[in-house]
């Protein structure tokens, strides 16, 4: 049977999908029983009524995998009131995160149909090794202060459990 809440994401080195797994194990402690997918698995969303979408920003955009689904989802996203969560930021640096909202803002122009419950952005995670296509080639290039950069995981789990809990709260007072 299909699961009416669905937590769908995109992710390019599986930061934000470990945010959406924990988004749903939030949502099913608080009695939900939510499918956790990523949006390229996503057929249909026929048959759900409750929808959180998460997907990262890369130089300002978010990815195309977000863009699809947008593309290809558009009649059900009219229906349904996403929440989103954008990653982003990997600094605790309040101006990095005022330029994420704007990124993630920008992005979202372009569907001026759609009609977000909310857009919240969460920090990120930054691990040189871990970057994905096309950035990934940079480690092959001799920069040694590539390989010396740390890694930052600044998402906080706290605040991602509590916005999650605010959603179900929401979830379950509109079912
Ligand atoms: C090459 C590169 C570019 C990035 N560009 C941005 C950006 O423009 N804005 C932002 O807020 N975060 C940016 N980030 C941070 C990512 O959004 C962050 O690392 C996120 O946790 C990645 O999510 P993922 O692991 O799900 O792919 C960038 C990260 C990398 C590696």
């Amino acid at each position: 049977m299909t699961a009416p809440v669905l937590v769908s994401y995109a992710t390019r080195s599986g930061s934000t999908g470990e945010v959406a797994e924990a988004v749903g194990a939030t949502l099913q402690s608080e009695g939900l029983a939510p499918e956790v997918l990523p949006m390229h698995a996503v057929e249909s969303l026929t048959g759900r009524s409750f929808l959180i979408l998460g997907a990262p920003l890369y130089i300002g955009r978010l990815p195309k995998e977000f863009h699809q689904f947008m593309a290809l989802h558009g009649e059900g996203l009219r229906r349904l009131r996403p929440w989103l969560f954008i990653l982003g930021p990997t600094r605790t640096v309040p101006a990095d995160f005022e330029a994420a909202r704007r990124q993630a803002a920008r992005q979202l122009e372009r569907y001026d149909w759609l009609q977000p419950a909310e857009v919240h952005v969460l920090g990120g995670r930054f691990d040189v090794r871990r970057m994905p296509k096309p950035f990934n080639l940079l480690t092959r290039l001799p920069l040694p202060a590539l390989d010396k950069m740390p890694v930052t995981d600044i998402r906080d789990w706290v605040e991602i459990r509590a916005w999650a809990r605010s959603v179900a709260l929401q979830i379950k007072s509109a079912a």
